[in-house]
């Protein structure tokens, strides 16, 4: 019969209850216990293999086998599916244990080949740098001349020079004993495209040879006394005067000056003729 713990005395009833709750502790423990062990597998991950772990042994052509027995491995194995490896990984020994052969070590391009590499990589742009340089240089050039060329020749037309004795120069007749009378005929002088005279006033002139309607050569005609164009019939006194015909003017003339006790004519220096409705020689058409 099971006694009941308020039947007992004191002393027993304490070690009685005493007795109780050790076992209720080390149930407690246990269940806790189990209980942890049943969480544990859910709790606790499971350790994950690496990739390269976990990938088969990929046997590499360098790598052969050592010996026999790995030959005869390698035979009953059944042969793993080669993965490429990747660069600088190393490949997993093949076999048993057995140390693969090395594979032959790849020649290392010589140190001095880099530079030369990169020497001949830069020469077409080096060369294409200085041929686009002589391209701009040349071009510069080309039409740095061209602008010279156009600036002296815009400044000698603006400002010709001409030598002494040439159509544009100065031409030196000589002492004013050398002009030819008032009343002697005009002197040509075909260099310099001037008829010399001297006028009624006593002053010395120089005409210019080429008639002032259309530029044609007019003819002194001593038989009249007088300048006549061969073109359209104008005429002209010794002096230079419009006196009849199409020209608009008198003749021009050029400028005389004393240089030296010389009389010279410089044709660079050119004056028109006063117009024909202003000529004292003018004559008016019937
Ligand atoms: Fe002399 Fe016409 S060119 S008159």
């Amino acid at each position: 019969m099971a006694e009941k713990i308020s039947d007992l005395s004191g002393a027993e009833r304490e070690k009685r209850i005493a007795e109780l709750k050790q076992k209720m502790q080390d149930a407690a423990k246990r269940a806790q216990a189990q209980h942890k062990g049943e969480e544990q597998p859910a709790a606790t991950p499971r350790p994950r293999q690496s990739a390269e772990e976990a990938a088969p042994a990929v046997e590499t052509p360098a790598a052969e086998p050592a010996s026999e027995a790995t030959a005869v491995a390698e035979e009953t194995a059944p042969a793993p599916k080669p993965k490429p490896a990747r660069a600088g990984e190393k490949t997993a020994p093949a076999g048993n244990g057995a140390a693969p052969k090395p594979a032959p070590e790849r020649k290392r391009p010589a140190p001095a080949a880099a530079p030369k590499a990169d020497a001949e990589s830069q020469a077409p742009s080096q060369q294409e740098m200085n041929r686009r340089e002589f391209l701009t240089y040349a071009w510069g050039g080309a039409l740095g001349l061209l602008g010279l060329q156009a600036a002296v020749g815009s400044f000698l037309y603006m400002y010709p020079r001409f030598r002494a004795g040439e159509f544009g120069g100065k031409f030196f007749i000589g002492p004013e004993s050398a002009l030819p009378d008032a009343s002697a005929a005009p002197q040509p002088d075909t260099t310099g495209k001037f008829w010399l005279v001297t006028t009624e006033e006593g002053d010395p002139r120089a005409l210019y040879m080429v008639c002032t309607h259309l530029g044609c050569l007019y003819k002194w005609e001593a038989s009249n006394g007088r300048f006549e164009c061969p073109c359209h019939g104008s005429k002209f006194t010794r002096d230079g005067h419009y006196i009849e015909g199409p020209a608009p003017r008198s003749l021009d003339y050029f400028e005389i000056t004393y240089e030296e006790g010389q009389v010279v004519v410089d044709t660079g220096k050119k004056n028109l003729g006063d117009p024909a409705g202003q000529s004292p020689a003018r004559v008016e058409p019937a």
